[in-house]
């Protein structure tokens, strides 16, 4: 049953009821952060609008997690006490907060916005990481051509090798160009992304294929 490797396309709150409970062992994601990002072209994210379409969906991953397991979900901080109570509602508890620093500024308000950021959040009493990594990493600019807020395979790719290990299933719930799971999946772990939109996860599923090519040609790959 744990053989996944998949992106279904739907919304994470329905797809993840048929996940048996219990066998997710790892979630790093990165819901809309309720802001209603704009970026140059015009292009939104969707439910962006709508926390009340996003926030529940952590219940439900919550349930599929494994007991003592990790979930690291990047937030939109303007909107943190929302994104913590629903955490919280979830069952989760905070183990941690990971900065990533910019050297540009995304844009320009009451400050320069050069951070993003993510809680680790833990389902019961998780192991700590063999090797932990730093709380403030660097942030690597990915140009968001296929997605207006694509996060950097090089970003996602620590978490998934401090916080699981070979073979885990990786679970993003808001999967968007499929980065956790290009990042898991170069990680040697499973993954499970879910994503509203087709367009996205047919992205994500040509990605994953050159993942998978490149895996065939040079297995050794996955031993760094
Ligand atoms: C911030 S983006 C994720 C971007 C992703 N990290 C990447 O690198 O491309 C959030 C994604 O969640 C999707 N989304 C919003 N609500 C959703 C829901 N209820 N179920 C599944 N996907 C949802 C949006 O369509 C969007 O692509």
């Amino acid at each position: 049953m744990k053989e996944f490797n998949k992106i279904i396309s739907g919304n994470a709150l329905e797809v993840l009821k048929e996940v048996p409970s219990g066998i997710i062992d790892l979630a790093v994601t990165d819901p809309p952060y309720g802001v209603r990002y704009r970026d140059r072209t015009g292009r939104s994210v969707k439910n962006d609008d709508d926390l009340s379409a996003v926030l529940p969906v952590f219940g439900e991953l919550y349930r599929a997690m494994r007991p003592n397991s990790y979930c690291i979900s990047f937030y939109g901080w303007n909107r943190v006490d929302e994104f913590m109570k629903a955490w919280k509602d979830a069952g989760f508890t905070v183990a941690g907060h990971i900065v990533w620093t910019k050297d540009y500024s995304s844009r320009t308000g009451v400050l320069k916005y050069h951070h993003e950021q993510a809680y680790v959040l833990a389902k019961g009493r998780p192991a700590r990481p063999a090797a932990p990594i730093a709380d403030v990493q660097h942030w690597t600019r990915t140009g968001n051509r296929a997605h207006p807020t694509e996060k950097a395979v090089e970003s996602l790719q620590p978490l998934i090798k401090a916080f699981s290990k070979r073979g885990d299933l990786v679970c993003d719930p808001f999967s968007g160009s499929g980065s956790t799971s290009v990042a898991a999946a170069l990680s040697g772990r499973q993954y499970l992304g879910i994503e509203l939109e087709e367009k996205y996860c047919a992205h994500a599923r040509q990605r994953l294929a050159g993942v998978n090519r490149y895996l065939q040609t040079r297995p050794d790959a996955l031993a760094a």
